[in-house]
């Protein structure tokens, strides 16, 4: 095949085959395994959801049973990565520290860093293990004592318990469960791109997992949920919305929490979001964030035609659990990191290195000068980029 005109972005490009994640833009729907999010969000918890994405079918109740109990016992920690996060500054970055800590993991789970069917222990490993590293960080920032694995506690649960130190109500942990469900897979977001191109060189999941978080960090990627927060609460109050929002859209800056590569309409995560977001506000006498975000939607549609993603209100509800800013986009790894390694292991059945080509639009049959005889200015040619 010729090389074709350039995709910026890879916008439109289609880069493989899954079976495991549908999203239409146009009609605002998105399937895991063909199965509704809407419906899995009523009905499912992550841990079911997770099983899905790897198994590519439902669980039986005996099949859940038995994940659900091995998600739990994996929690534990290897005591040197437990000391080596008890020795880091509190001002620790938690992105920073998941991605490292994800990283040093693979040096303890060495039969889980050959790539291949194997890895599935990995997959598991890391989705039980995530809550547990950004807990123990937490805690030991924060003065508190060290987490207890608390096997009886449900994913979502043992989250909440791990960075609030206390027992969640249930409507708060179906509240993260339903957020765990709705952020655990979504085709080739950057992520999961930066993941399956990692493990598309037959290198380890943990490797591919440390690359998708690197890639999640980035604020037009998982960290515009921490970024909504700190617009709203720059904005105060709902009579300030409209100026605060048209003056950053004057300065030209986006707006975070609004657009999508892939949706042309709603997300349907932020529907489901905003839904919880109100439910969870109400529930605890406060809408402030909720009738903030509720006028933000009016005015940032009405201004710039677009409509919110799933980072709109899912801060809102962590907010007001008591959750810090800084954990939201580690939340989202907690729960994306299925979705990733299910990515993964797609990959290795059907493995093809992932390399695609670029136009190349640089300077050719430059004369090569030696050193000694160079301008001291070598002009525009030489100096694309100041030294
Ligand atoms: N605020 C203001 N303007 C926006 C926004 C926004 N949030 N999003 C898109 N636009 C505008 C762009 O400025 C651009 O306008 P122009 O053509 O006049 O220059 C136009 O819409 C198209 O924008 P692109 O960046 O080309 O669209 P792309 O598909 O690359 O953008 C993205 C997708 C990166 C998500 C973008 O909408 C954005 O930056 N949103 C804010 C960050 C955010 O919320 N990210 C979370 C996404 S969901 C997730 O990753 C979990």
């Amino acid at each position: 095949m010729e090389p074709s005109e350039v995709q910026r972005g890879l916008q439109d490009v289609v880069a493989l085959e899954s079976r495991i994640c549908f999203i239409d833009g146009r009609e605002g729907r998105l399937l895991y395994r063909g199965y509704d999010i809407r419906e899995l969000a009523e009905r499912s918890t992550f841990e079911e959801v997770a099983y899905l994405l790897w198994y590519g079918r439902l669980p039986t109740a005996g099949q859940l049973r038995d994940l659900t109990q091995r998600l739990r016992e994996l929690r534990i920690l290897p005591e040197p990565l437990r000391a080596w996060i008890g020795s880091l500054p509190a001002t620790t970055a938690p992105m920073d520290l998941l991605r490292t800590a994800v990283s040093a993991l693979a040096l303890f789970e060495p039969e889980e860093t050959r790539p291949g069917p194997s890895s599935i222990g990995g997959a598991q490993r890391l989705t039980a293990v995530l809550p547990t590293i950004l807990g123990e960080f937490h805690r030991r920032r924060s003065g508190r004592p060290p987490l207890a694995p608390r096997p009886e506690l449900s994913a979502a649960a043992y989250l909440l318990y791990a960075v609030l130190d206390r027992e969640p109500t249930e409507l708060e942990a179906r509240a993260l469960d339903v957020a765990l469900i709705l952020h655990a897979d979504h085709e080739l977001n950057a992520s999961t791109f930066a993941a399956r191109v990692t493990a598309s060189t037959l290198s380890d999941l943990y490797s591919a997992v440390t690359s998708a978080i690197g890639t999640l960090k980035g604020p037009l990627h998982g960290g515009a949920n921490e970024r909504v927060m700190e617009l709203l609460d720059e904005i105060g109050s709902v009579d300030r919305v409209e100026e605060v929002v048209k003056e950053r859209l004057a300065r030209h800056e986006r707006i975070m929490g609004f657009g999508h590569r892939v949706y042309k309409v709603e997300d349907p995560r932020a529907t489901i979001l905003r839904r919880w977001s109100e439910k969870v506000g109400a529930a605890r006498g406060n809408l402030h964030y909720y009738e903030l975000l509720r006028k933000l939607e009016e005015v940032v549609h009405r201004e710039k035609g677009l409509y919110p993603n799933v980072d709109l209100y899912s801060g809102s509800v962590y907010a007001l659990f008591g959750i810090p800013p800084d954990l939201f986009t580690p939340l989202f790894a907690a729960s994306r990191v299925a979705g990733w390694t299910a990515h993964v292991l797609e990959e290795y059945d059907d493995l093809r290195l992932i390399r695609p080509t670029a136009k190349y639009v640089g300077p050719t049959d430059l004369a090569y000068v030696p050193i000694g005889e160079r301008p001291d200015d070598p002009g525009p040619a030489g100096a694309a980029r100041p030294a």
